[in-house]
Protein backbone atom coordinates (compact mmCIF):
# COMPACT_ATOMS: atom_id res chain seq x y z
CA UNK A 1 0.00 0.00 0.00
CA UNK A 2 1.30 3.71 -0.65
CA UNK A 3 1.45 5.89 1.85
CA UNK A 4 -1.30 8.60 2.11
CA UNK A 5 1.09 11.34 1.81
CA UNK A 6 2.15 10.24 -1.62
CA UNK A 7 -1.59 9.66 -3.44
CA UNK A 8 -2.67 13.40 -1.82
CA UNK A 9 -2.70 16.05 -4.84
CA UNK A 10 0.58 18.49 -4.02
CA UNK A 11 -0.49 21.83 -2.06
CA UNK A 12 -0.28 24.91 -4.24
CA UNK A 13 2.87 26.83 -3.84
CA UNK A 14 2.17 29.91 -1.49
CA UNK A 15 4.48 33.07 -1.58
CA UNK A 16 5.92 34.05 1.76
CA UNK A 17 3.57 36.70 3.53
CA UNK A 18 0.93 36.11 0.72
CA UNK A 19 -1.94 38.18 0.41
CA UNK A 20 -5.08 37.50 -2.27
CA UNK A 21 -5.71 40.27 -4.85
CA UNK A 22 -9.30 41.16 -4.24
CA UNK A 23 -9.82 44.04 -6.38
CA UNK A 24 -7.75 45.91 -9.41
CA UNK A 25 -8.50 49.25 -11.02
CA UNK A 26 -6.51 50.71 -13.89
CA UNK A 27 -7.07 54.52 -13.69
CA UNK A 28 -4.57 55.45 -16.51
CA UNK A 29 -1.72 54.07 -18.87
CA UNK A 30 0.39 54.61 -16.06
CA UNK A 31 -1.80 54.21 -12.39
CA UNK A 32 -3.46 51.52 -10.87
CA UNK A 33 -5.26 50.73 -7.69
CA UNK A 34 -5.67 47.74 -6.31
CA UNK A 35 -6.97 45.86 -3.14
CA UNK A 36 -5.78 42.88 -0.95
CA UNK A 37 -6.59 41.00 1.57
CA UNK A 38 -4.98 41.89 5.07
CA UNK A 39 -3.09 39.85 7.58
CA UNK A 40 -4.90 39.24 10.93
CA UNK A 41 -2.54 40.77 13.03
CA UNK A 42 -1.44 43.58 10.72
CA UNK A 43 -1.70 46.91 13.15
CA UNK A 44 -0.89 49.91 11.46
CA UNK A 45 -1.36 53.69 12.02
CA UNK A 46 -3.20 55.70 8.88
CA UNK A 47 -0.47 57.22 6.98
CA UNK A 48 2.39 54.39 7.11
CA UNK A 49 4.42 52.42 4.27
CA UNK A 50 4.91 48.56 4.34
CA UNK A 51 7.35 46.68 2.33
CA UNK A 52 5.14 44.60 -1.01
CA UNK A 53 5.77 42.91 -4.05
CA UNK A 54 6.17 39.58 -6.14
CA UNK A 55 8.59 36.97 -6.36
CA UNK A 56 11.31 38.19 -8.49
CA UNK A 57 12.67 35.49 -11.85
CA UNK A 58 15.87 34.50 -9.35
CA UNK A 59 12.98 33.11 -6.67
CA UNK A 60 14.20 36.00 -4.25
CA UNK A 61 10.99 38.25 -3.68
CA UNK A 62 11.52 41.56 -5.48
CA UNK A 63 10.04 44.11 -2.70
CA UNK A 64 9.43 48.14 -2.48
CA UNK A 65 8.40 50.41 -0.42
CA UNK A 66 4.24 51.28 -1.21
CA UNK A 67 1.76 53.95 1.57
CA UNK A 68 -1.22 51.84 2.75
CA UNK A 69 -3.76 53.91 0.87
CA UNK A 70 -6.97 51.80 3.09
CA UNK A 71 -7.23 53.30 6.79
CA UNK A 72 -6.71 51.18 9.63
CA UNK A 73 -10.09 50.33 10.26
CA UNK A 74 -10.34 48.34 6.50
CA UNK A 75 -10.58 44.99 6.63
CA UNK A 76 -8.86 45.06 3.18
CA UNK A 77 -5.53 46.74 2.28
CA UNK A 78 -5.49 49.24 -0.30
CA UNK A 79 -2.24 50.77 -2.43
CA UNK A 80 -2.34 53.21 -5.30
CA UNK A 81 0.55 52.56 -7.69
CA UNK A 82 2.33 53.57 -10.33
CA UNK A 83 3.03 51.57 -13.66
CA UNK A 84 6.75 52.20 -14.61
CA UNK A 85 7.43 50.93 -18.27
CA UNK A 86 10.97 49.20 -17.18
CA UNK A 87 10.57 49.30 -13.86
CA UNK A 88 11.43 45.76 -12.14
CA UNK A 89 8.55 45.39 -9.76
CA UNK A 90 5.27 47.57 -11.29
CA UNK A 91 6.22 46.33 -15.07
CA UNK A 92 4.86 42.84 -13.51
CA UNK A 93 3.01 44.41 -10.67
CA UNK A 94 0.63 46.07 -13.18
CA UNK A 95 -0.77 42.55 -14.91
CA UNK A 96 -2.17 41.44 -11.50
CA UNK A 97 -5.54 40.10 -11.47
CA UNK A 98 -7.95 39.58 -8.34
CA UNK A 99 -7.07 35.86 -6.86
CA UNK A 100 -2.96 36.71 -7.39
CA UNK A 101 -1.05 36.55 -4.44
CA UNK A 102 1.38 39.13 -3.45
CA UNK A 103 3.71 39.44 -1.02
CA UNK A 104 2.94 41.64 1.73
CA UNK A 105 6.02 42.02 4.86
CA UNK A 106 3.98 43.30 7.88
CA UNK A 107 5.91 46.05 9.33
CA UNK A 108 4.52 49.29 8.91
CA UNK A 109 6.86 52.15 9.41
CA UNK A 110 6.63 55.80 8.43
CA UNK A 111 6.69 59.68 8.88
CA UNK A 112 3.09 60.64 8.20
CA UNK A 113 1.33 60.02 10.50
CA UNK A 114 -0.73 62.18 13.24
CA UNK A 115 1.33 61.64 16.47
CA UNK A 116 4.03 63.31 14.39
CA UNK A 117 2.48 66.55 14.77
CA UNK A 118 1.49 69.37 17.50
CA UNK A 119 -2.29 69.65 17.66
CA UNK A 120 -3.28 72.39 15.21
CA UNK A 121 -6.90 73.75 13.63
CA UNK A 122 -6.45 72.95 10.13
CA UNK A 123 -4.69 70.03 8.38
CA UNK A 124 -2.70 70.22 4.91
CA UNK A 125 -1.92 67.43 2.86
CA UNK A 126 0.27 68.37 0.07
CA UNK A 127 0.70 65.40 -2.70
CA UNK A 128 1.87 65.30 -6.40
CA UNK A 129 1.34 61.76 -8.03
CA UNK A 130 1.54 58.49 -6.05
CA UNK A 131 2.22 60.63 -2.90
CA UNK A 132 -1.55 60.74 -2.59
CA UNK A 133 -1.84 57.04 -1.19
CA UNK A 134 -1.27 58.00 2.37
CA UNK A 135 -3.50 60.91 2.26
CA UNK A 136 -6.34 58.32 0.85
CA UNK A 137 -5.69 56.42 3.95
CA UNK A 138 -5.43 59.19 6.63
CA UNK A 139 -8.66 61.11 5.15
CA UNK A 140 -10.63 57.79 5.46
CA UNK A 141 -9.70 57.76 9.15
CA UNK A 142 -11.87 59.75 11.79
CA UNK A 143 -8.83 60.07 14.28
CA UNK A 144 -8.38 62.74 11.54
CA UNK A 145 -11.13 64.92 11.74
CA UNK A 146 -11.56 64.37 15.72
CA UNK A 147 -8.15 66.20 16.14
CA UNK A 148 -8.69 68.69 12.78
CA UNK A 149 -11.24 71.18 12.15
CA UNK A 150 -10.63 71.34 8.76
CA UNK A 151 -8.57 69.30 5.91
CA UNK A 152 -7.25 70.39 2.93
CA UNK A 153 -6.25 68.14 0.14
CA UNK A 154 -4.31 69.19 -2.33
CA UNK A 155 -2.86 67.04 -5.21
CA UNK A 156 -1.09 68.01 -8.72
CA UNK A 157 0.02 65.99 -11.28
CA UNK A 158 1.00 66.83 -15.06
CA UNK A 159 -2.77 65.54 -16.42
CA UNK A 160 -6.43 65.27 -15.17
CA UNK A 161 -6.55 61.71 -15.95
CA UNK A 162 -3.96 61.09 -12.92
CA UNK A 163 -5.96 63.23 -10.50
CA UNK A 164 -8.74 60.89 -10.77
CA UNK A 165 -8.30 58.16 -7.98
CA UNK A 166 -8.52 61.17 -6.01
CA UNK A 167 -10.86 62.85 -7.20
CA UNK A 168 -12.92 59.72 -7.20
CA UNK A 169 -12.29 59.13 -3.44
CA UNK A 170 -12.36 62.64 -1.66
CA UNK A 171 -16.23 63.52 -3.64
CA UNK A 172 -17.56 60.00 -2.64
CA UNK A 173 -15.63 61.37 1.05
CA UNK A 174 -17.21 64.10 1.49
CA UNK A 175 -20.75 63.34 0.81
CA UNK A 176 -20.60 60.01 2.65
CA UNK A 177 -24.10 59.29 4.20
CA UNK A 178 -22.05 57.94 7.66
CA UNK A 179 -19.77 60.52 7.97
CA UNK A 180 -22.32 63.35 7.10
CA UNK A 181 -24.72 61.99 9.66
CA UNK A 182 -21.63 61.84 12.34
CA UNK A 183 -20.53 65.45 11.87
CA UNK A 184 -23.35 66.81 10.38
CA UNK A 185 -23.98 68.31 6.72
CA UNK A 186 -20.89 70.73 6.54
CA UNK A 187 -18.99 67.82 6.74
CA UNK A 188 -18.12 68.66 2.89
CA UNK A 189 -16.93 72.11 4.20
CA UNK A 190 -14.18 70.60 6.58
CA UNK A 191 -12.98 68.31 3.84
CA UNK A 192 -11.62 71.06 1.24
CA UNK A 193 -9.78 69.61 -2.20
CA UNK A 194 -7.60 71.35 -4.06
CA UNK A 195 -6.59 69.55 -7.16
CA UNK A 196 -4.69 71.35 -9.95
CA UNK A 197 -2.83 70.40 -12.96
CA UNK A 198 0.05 71.51 -14.40
CA UNK A 199 1.02 70.58 -18.12
CA UNK A 200 -2.78 70.26 -19.52
CA UNK A 201 -5.96 72.44 -18.94
CA UNK A 202 -8.30 71.95 -16.13
CA UNK A 203 -10.07 74.23 -13.88
CA UNK A 204 -7.59 74.80 -11.54
CA UNK A 205 -3.64 74.70 -12.19
CA UNK A 206 -0.62 75.46 -11.32
CA UNK A 207 2.39 73.87 -8.66
CA UNK A 208 1.07 73.36 -5.00
CA UNK A 209 4.09 75.62 -4.58
CA UNK A 210 3.51 78.54 -6.87
CA UNK A 211 -0.43 78.84 -5.33
CA UNK A 212 0.80 79.17 -1.30
CA UNK A 213 3.74 81.57 -2.30
CA UNK A 214 1.23 83.42 -4.78
CA UNK A 215 -2.08 82.92 -2.21
CA UNK A 216 -4.30 81.90 -5.02
CA UNK A 217 -5.25 78.81 -3.11
CA UNK A 218 -6.38 80.35 0.31
CA UNK A 219 -8.19 83.15 -2.17
CA UNK A 220 -9.60 80.31 -4.11
CA UNK A 221 -11.02 78.64 -1.08
CA UNK A 222 -11.39 81.64 1.63
CA UNK A 223 -9.02 80.56 3.89
CA UNK A 224 -6.28 82.60 5.53
CA UNK A 225 -2.73 81.93 4.95
CA UNK A 226 -1.02 79.38 6.64
CA UNK A 227 -0.29 80.25 10.66
CA UNK A 228 2.18 77.99 12.50
CA UNK A 229 -0.25 78.89 15.39
CA UNK A 230 -3.22 76.78 13.29
CA UNK A 231 -1.78 75.19 10.94
CA UNK A 232 -0.24 71.35 10.25
CA UNK A 233 0.99 70.02 7.11
CA UNK A 234 2.12 66.36 5.55
CA UNK A 235 3.96 66.41 2.38
CA UNK A 236 4.51 63.80 0.29
CA UNK A 237 5.77 63.76 -3.25
CA UNK A 238 9.27 63.49 -5.62
CA UNK A 239 12.15 64.63 -3.74
CA UNK A 240 12.14 67.88 -5.48
CA UNK A 241 8.55 68.91 -4.49
CA UNK A 242 9.41 68.12 -1.08
CA UNK A 243 12.47 70.16 -0.60
CA UNK A 244 10.74 73.00 -2.48
CA UNK A 245 7.31 72.83 -0.01
CA UNK A 246 9.61 72.61 2.84
CA UNK A 247 11.22 75.88 2.17
CA UNK A 248 7.52 77.42 1.30
CA UNK A 249 6.25 75.83 4.82
CA UNK A 250 9.15 76.75 7.17
CA UNK A 251 8.76 80.30 5.15
CA UNK A 252 5.15 80.18 6.59
CA UNK A 253 7.11 79.81 9.95
CA UNK A 254 6.17 75.79 10.32
CA UNK A 255 8.90 73.67 11.59
CA UNK A 256 9.44 69.80 10.27
CA UNK A 257 8.63 67.07 13.43
CA UNK A 258 9.04 63.41 13.55
CA UNK A 259 7.40 61.20 15.86
CA UNK A 260 9.69 61.44 18.38
CA UNK A 261 9.74 65.39 18.07
CA UNK A 262 6.31 66.27 16.84
CA UNK A 263 6.16 69.94 15.37
CA UNK A 264 4.32 71.44 12.26
CA UNK A 265 4.87 69.69 9.44
CA UNK A 266 6.31 66.33 8.22
CA UNK A 267 7.47 64.50 4.78
CA UNK A 268 7.81 61.99 3.09
CA UNK A 269 9.26 61.08 -0.36
CA UNK A 270 6.70 59.54 -2.54
CA UNK A 271 9.36 57.42 -4.13
CA UNK A 272 13.67 57.84 -4.59
CA UNK A 273 14.58 58.96 -8.01
CA UNK A 274 13.96 61.63 -10.59
CA UNK A 275 10.61 59.99 -11.61
CA UNK A 276 9.65 59.29 -15.27
P1 LIG B 1 11.91 51.27 -9.41
O1 LIG B 1 13.22 50.71 -9.87
O2 LIG B 1 11.61 51.21 -7.96
O3 LIG B 1 11.77 52.76 -9.89
C1 LIG B 1 12.25 53.17 -11.17
C2 LIG B 1 12.13 54.68 -11.30
O4 LIG B 1 10.74 55.00 -11.49
C3 LIG B 1 12.54 55.46 -10.05
O5 LIG B 1 13.90 55.70 -10.03
C4 LIG B 1 11.72 56.70 -10.19
O6 LIG B 1 12.39 57.59 -11.07
C5 LIG B 1 10.44 56.22 -10.85
N1 LIG B 1 9.33 55.98 -9.87
C6 LIG B 1 9.25 54.97 -8.99
N2 LIG B 1 8.11 55.05 -8.27
C7 LIG B 1 7.46 56.15 -8.71
C8 LIG B 1 6.25 56.78 -8.35
N3 LIG B 1 5.46 56.26 -7.38
N4 LIG B 1 5.88 57.89 -9.01
C9 LIG B 1 6.67 58.42 -9.99
N5 LIG B 1 7.84 57.87 -10.38
C10 LIG B 1 8.24 56.76 -9.74
N6 LIG B 1 5.01 53.86 -5.39
C11 LIG B 1 3.71 53.78 -5.68
O7 LIG B 1 3.37 53.60 -6.85
N7 LIG B 1 2.76 53.90 -4.71
C12 LIG B 1 3.09 54.11 -3.41
O8 LIG B 1 2.20 54.18 -2.55
C13 LIG B 1 4.45 54.21 -3.07
N8 LIG B 1 4.85 54.46 -1.79
C14 LIG B 1 6.17 54.62 -1.51
C15 LIG B 1 6.56 54.96 -0.21
C16 LIG B 1 7.92 55.17 0.09
C17 LIG B 1 8.30 55.55 1.49
C18 LIG B 1 8.90 55.02 -0.94
C19 LIG B 1 10.35 55.23 -0.64
C20 LIG B 1 8.52 54.66 -2.21
C21 LIG B 1 7.16 54.47 -2.52
N9 LIG B 1 6.75 54.13 -3.82
C22 LIG B 1 5.41 54.06 -4.11
C23 LIG B 1 7.72 53.83 -4.89
C24 LIG B 1 7.89 52.29 -4.97
O9 LIG B 1 8.64 51.88 -3.85
C25 LIG B 1 8.59 51.81 -6.27
O10 LIG B 1 9.66 52.64 -6.60
C26 LIG B 1 7.63 51.75 -7.43
O11 LIG B 1 6.64 50.78 -7.15
C27 LIG B 1 8.30 51.36 -8.75
O12 LIG B 1 8.95 50.11 -8.57
P2 LIG B 1 9.73 49.45 -9.76
O13 LIG B 1 10.52 48.31 -9.23
O14 LIG B 1 8.81 49.18 -10.90
O15 LIG B 1 10.74 50.60 -10.27
P1 LIG C 1 5.44 70.49 -13.46
O1 LIG C 1 4.63 69.86 -14.55
O2 LIG C 1 5.39 71.99 -13.47
O3 LIG C 1 6.84 69.95 -13.42
P2 LIG C 1 6.53 64.69 -11.80
O4 LIG C 1 5.65 63.84 -12.68
O5 LIG C 1 7.67 65.35 -12.51
O6 LIG C 1 6.93 63.99 -10.52
O7 LIG C 1 5.59 65.88 -11.33
C1 LIG C 1 4.32 65.66 -10.76
C2 LIG C 1 3.70 67.01 -10.50
O8 LIG C 1 4.46 67.69 -9.51
C3 LIG C 1 3.69 67.88 -11.73
O9 LIG C 1 2.46 68.54 -11.78
C4 LIG C 1 4.85 68.82 -11.49
O10 LIG C 1 4.71 70.10 -12.06
C5 LIG C 1 4.85 68.96 -9.98
N1 LIG C 1 6.19 69.24 -9.47
C6 LIG C 1 7.34 68.62 -9.83
N2 LIG C 1 8.39 69.12 -9.17
C7 LIG C 1 7.90 70.11 -8.38
C8 LIG C 1 8.51 71.01 -7.47
N3 LIG C 1 9.82 71.01 -7.24
N4 LIG C 1 7.70 71.87 -6.82
C9 LIG C 1 6.38 71.89 -7.05
N5 LIG C 1 5.76 71.07 -7.90
C10 LIG C 1 6.50 70.18 -8.56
Amino acid sequence: DLPVADTAAPSAKTLPDAQKVTSVKHWSDNLFSFRVTRPASLRFRSGEFVMIGLMGDNGKPLLRAYSIASPNWDDELEFYSIKVPDGPLTSKLQHIKPGDEIILRPKPVGTLVLDALLPGKRMWFLATGTGFAPFASLMRDPETFERYEQVVMMHTCRTAEELNYGRELVENLRHDPLLTEIYGEDFAKRLLYYPTTTREESPLMGRITDNMISGKVFADLGLPPIDPATDRAMICGSLAFNVDVKAVLEGFGLREGANSDPKEFVVEKAFVGDGI
